[in-house]
């Protein structure tokens, strides 16, 4: 059985929070914070976050894709955040990262570590000892509706295997083009945690679609 995180980029956000209601049968609630600098585009804030926190019964699995977790991330805790996932390419630094690691414990809250399709797997693996979820990017960071990639696959059985060895305690979450066809290849090679924006936001009846990810 996975975790099925659905994210809100792909929501109507005029009636957010009804949106949001609708797919409270998944235990996570993926949010997609852009600042236009780390990535082309730009979504969400704090306040976006603190106004829907306490009225649904889900993890909060917020997205850091923004170029300074280190400034910004208090703001996502202080707005309800339980797990602020950020991006191994945004810090410069091995201290900068184990800083950041540290002050999210610090505010009682879980950390994740989260790499672009273009980076090797093995770069984060100072960090896997120290983080509650390592997130392997699927496409591009930047937009929903992209097309899955395959290499996210090899990165994914790499993390399971370590965790197995090491008995390392993080979840292992996917995101970008998860559907029907790529959520079994992931289930396959180890994932614990499904983000899916697209494809459960338009599906005709969305707790089926939560319900086929989750099994
Ligand atoms: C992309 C985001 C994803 C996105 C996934 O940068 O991090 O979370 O919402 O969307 P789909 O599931 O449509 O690929
Ligand atoms: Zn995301």
């Amino acid at each position: 059985m996975a975790i099925v995180a659905p994210s809100i980029l792909s929501a109507d956000f005029s009636k957010l929070l009804e949106e949001v209601k609708s797919v409270e049968s998944a235990e996570f609630l993926h949010i997609d914070v852009m600042d236009g600098h780390f990535v082309p585009n730009i979504t969400i804030g704090p306040l976006v976050v603190g106004s829907i926190k306490g009225k649904v019964n889900m993890v909060f699995d917020v997205h850091l894709m923004i170029s300074d977790p280190l400034k910004y991330s208090i703001e996502f805790i202080k707005n309800g955040a339980d797990y602020i996932v950020f991006h191994y390419e945004a810090l410069e630094s091995h201290e900068k990262i184990l800083e950041l690691i540290d002050f999210v414990h610090k505010n009682n809250t879980k950390v994740g570590i989260s790499i672009k399709p273009n980076t090797d797997v093995k770069v984060i693996e100072p960090y896997l000892d120290k983080v509650d979820m390592v997130l392997v990017m699927s496409v591009e960071p930047g937009f929903g509706g992209q097309s899955f990639m395959t290499n996210s696959l090899d990165k994914i059985k790499y993390l399971k295997n370590k965790k197995i060895k090491n008995d390392y305690k993080y979840l292992i979450e996917v995101d970008g083009g998860i559907n029907e066809k790529t959520a079994p290849l992931v289930k396959e090679a180890g994932v614990e945690v499904i983000v899916a924006g697209t494809y459960v936001f338009k599906s005709e009846n969305r707790e089926e679609t939560i319900k086929s990810l989750k099994k």
